[in-house]
């Protein structure tokens, strides 16, 4: 089950899972991109449904885990990735219902998920919990309080229910991606040249895609897996590898290897 897969990482997650033969459940508020997604899960030989879902509402994610149990069996893997940018802007002007909107599909969103896969994933003997957080909930981002502290919540759940559920050989991983070419960024431009441009200032020098984030969630939900829980994994072409400092614009082929010892005997030239 993939909430958030009418479009972007989840729809691409979903035709990846389908084309590994899984059924798959594609949960989404928008129900043209699902049934998009539903044409493609079925051309690439899985099984694929769509359920419109509002993840923020616990009537609607019980529904849809009722449905997925009803459709095909049992629940072995949910994926918690709808998302939005929500609140933006400074701080003194966020109005109070943007940030708590922000948070009941980021964070309430990801709990409900959550919360009704483990009676199901409990009865089918385990599973893989998979979430979307960001590296925006390791650090600071302009502008996006909401964002950046809905989704660091996402990371510090991810850690708390892996420690519960362990026992259930339940495994609970998120995923923190990190300049993903997908139309949350269709706010900046409509030209998808641009926006590919603009996120390809990582170390590895070019946009994600959404097969970045397949390939993630495949793995995490994999049994090639099976040793890791409450973990999140960064998926950004190296953003958060480290800060740029001022050593990146030396020229490091003529500077060649130096041993740099204790600075008072070193000399300038
Ligand atoms: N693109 C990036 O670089 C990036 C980086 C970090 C995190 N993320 C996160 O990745 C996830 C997927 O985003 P994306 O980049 O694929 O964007 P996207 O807009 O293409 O996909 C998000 C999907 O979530 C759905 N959605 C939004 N609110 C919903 C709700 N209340 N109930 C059900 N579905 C809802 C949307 O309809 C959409 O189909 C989000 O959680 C986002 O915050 C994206």
């Amino acid at each position: 089950m993939i909430t958030g897969a009418a479009s972007g990482m989840g729809r691409g997650t979903a035709i990846r899972f389908a084309a590994e033969g899984a059924s798959v459940v594609i949960a989404d508020l928008n129900e043209e991109g699902g049934a998009a997604a539903v044409r493609e899960c079925r051309e690439n030989g899985g099984m694929a449904i769509f359920q419109k879902t509002d993840v923020a509402a616990e009537s609607d994610v019980k529904a849809l885990i009722a449905r997925a149990v009803k459709e095909f069996g049992k629940l072995d893997i949910i994926y918690n990735n709808a998302g939005l940018g929500g609140a933006a802007g400074l701080i003194e002007g966020t109005p109070v219902e943007d940030w708590d909107r922000t948070f009941a599909v980021l964070t309430r969103g990801v709990f409900l998920g959550i919360k009704h896969a483990i009676p199901e994933m409990r009865k089918a003997g385990g599973g893989s919990i998979i979430s979307t957080a960001s590296i925006a909930g390791l650090s600071g981002g302009y502008a996006s309080h909401a964002y950046s502290a809905a989704k660091a919540a996402v990371v510090n759940l991810t850690r708390s229910v892996a420690l519960e559920v362990a026992k259930y050989r339940i495994r609970v991983n998120c995923i923190c991606p990190g300049g993903i070419n997908t139309p949350i960024f269709n706010i900046f431009s409509d030209d998808p040249n641009q926006i590919e441009q603009m996120l390809a200032g990582c170390p590895l020098k070019r946009a994600g895609h959404p097969e970045d984030i397949a390939n993630t969630a495949l793995f995490l939900a994999s049994d090639e897996s099976e040793f890791i829980t409450g973990q999140a994994l960064n998926v950004d072409g190296g953003l958060t590898a480290g800060p740029s400092t001022l050593f990146d614009n030396t020229d490091w082929e003529k500077f060649g290897n130096r041993y740099l010892g204790p600075s008072f005997t070193t000399r300038r030239n």
